[in-house]
């Protein structure tokens, strides 16, 4: 006991006097924790917990040195030649400082300003000009696999809106993983889940957009004209906690004036064939051609557990390819809202190429331990693979 103390308050006394190169708390690990962790540790989001300050960061080094050099955390591993789109990876000289600030004794450096704490998890977003709120009270399942669950919220619109943003706010963030959001137009009483989220990909006429933890809130320069008595359709994945948590949420959203420009979806890949059976990657490709100038916003996937890689790619008639984005260990239960700050443009002739990569070797990928060694089928059921990248043009 007195050993700990005394190495404790040699701690302490190192923590005060930090020579110029040392690693330090305040000068090289906060601000990496907030650019790459913060967007989910922060009070009220995703994390597991808040890392918002040096006795929270202190308190959990080891485990964090653990996430951050295994790369299991940040969760969303994306990659992109263009524009960063998220938190993304810690580069190598990131955890390189990790590494060492863990090993020299977590010093805080109190010489150097302390970094603001950040503020509260609020949205993302400007003030919403609508918040919409699902009727049911409902629980999210304490036990399980991840599973998604619909909910059709009504803006109660007397004139047409353009819808231009959203954001979504879970009283249990934790145990909300992603939504896509979908139009439901008027009339379509007979609507159900299966038109809009079907099992074989999702429609993308109806499509506005998807949100995640951790990423910026959709958002689009067109939009997406609603009429009165349009609805807009929800599904959520959730994450069983252990616990029956609230499964409520708030839908945030933000209109611009009515335009008759519309967000484009074009979507790419195909609903049928197999995976045979082998060792290594099988890579599917699709693509299409642009017939005029266009701006690339984002884009959703929708593959499942045998994708380990996907690709959207910007290729140059001369042959000349860009990465746009590359998702890197592909994670069913860690699907990102993959759209850039800003659309990027792209000049006719271009093609937006999309490139999945599949394993069906029956190795155990990214811990998951795969059933062999049997052809995979693209299609409708609920083992089926799926091939659909949509893209999102404004
Ligand atoms: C996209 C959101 C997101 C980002 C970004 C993120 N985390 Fe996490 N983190 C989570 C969630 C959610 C969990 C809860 C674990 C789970 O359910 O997989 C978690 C869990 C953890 C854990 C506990 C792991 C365990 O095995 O108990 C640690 C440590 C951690 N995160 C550290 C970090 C660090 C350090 C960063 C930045 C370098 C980071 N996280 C970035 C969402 C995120």
């Amino acid at each position: 006991m007195t050993r700990w103390l005394l190495l404790c308050a040699g701690a302490a006394l190192l923590g005060a006097s930090t020579s110029d190169d040392e690693v330090t708390y305040r000068e090289h690990i906060a601000p990496i924790i907030a650019r790459r962790c913060l967007p989910c540790h922060n009070v009220g989001e995703a994390g597991a917990f808040p890392l918002t300050n040096y006795t929270e960061i202190r308190r959990r080094a080891s485990l964090i040195r653990w996430v951050v050099m295994a790369g299991s955390m940040p969760p969303t591993k994306v990659e992109s030649d263009v524009h960063p789109m998220t938190a993304g990876y810690l580069s190598d000289e990131e955890k390189v400082l990790f590494q060492e600030w863990v090993r020299t004794g977590m010093k805080e450096r109190v010489n150097a300003p302390r970094p603001a704490p950040p503020a509260p998890m609020a949205w993302r977003m400007e003030t919403p000009d609508a918040r919409l709120k699902p009727r049911e009270k409902v629980d999210v399942a304490a036990e399980g696999t991840p599973y998604r669950r619909l909910f059709v919220l009504d803006p109660e619109l007397t004139e047409p809106k353009q819808l231009a943003a959203f954001d979504v706010r879970p009283e249990s963030p934790f145990a909300v993983r992603q939504a896509w959001v979908a139009v439901v137009r008027k009339g379509d009483d007979d609507f159900a889940e299966t038109q809009i989220f079907r099992r074989e990909g999702l429609d993308s006429k109806a499509l506005v957009g998807a949100w995640a933890p951790g990423y910026p809130h959709w958002q689009s320069e067109t939009g997406i004209t609603l009429q009165p008595g349009d609805r807009l359709a929800v599904a959520v994945l959730y994450q069983p906690t252990g616990r029956a948590e609230p499964a409520g949420f708030e839908l945030g959203v933000r209109y611009a004036s009515a335009d008759t420009k519309q967000v484009s979806w074009v979507r790419l890949g195909r609903a049928e064939g197999t995976l045979a059976p082998g060792d290594g990657v099988q890579t599917l490709h699709d693509e299409i051609v642009l017939d005029r100038d266009r701006r690339l916003r984002g884009f959703i996937p929708e593959c499942r557990e045998f994708a380990r890689q996907v690709r959207v790619l910007a290729v140059e008639p001369s042959g000349k390819r860009q990465t746009l984005l590359r998702i890197n260990a592909w994670d069913v239960n860690w699907i990102g809202a993959y759209q850039w700050p800003e659309s990027i443009p792209l000049a006719k002739g271009m093609r937006v190429r999309v490139e999945i990569d599949y394993d069906n070797s029956g190795h155990s990928a990214g811990g998951r331990e795969l059933l062999p060694i049997d052809p995979v089928k693209f299609g409708p059921g609920m083992k089926d693979e799926l091939f659909w990248v949509h893209l999102q043009f404004d």
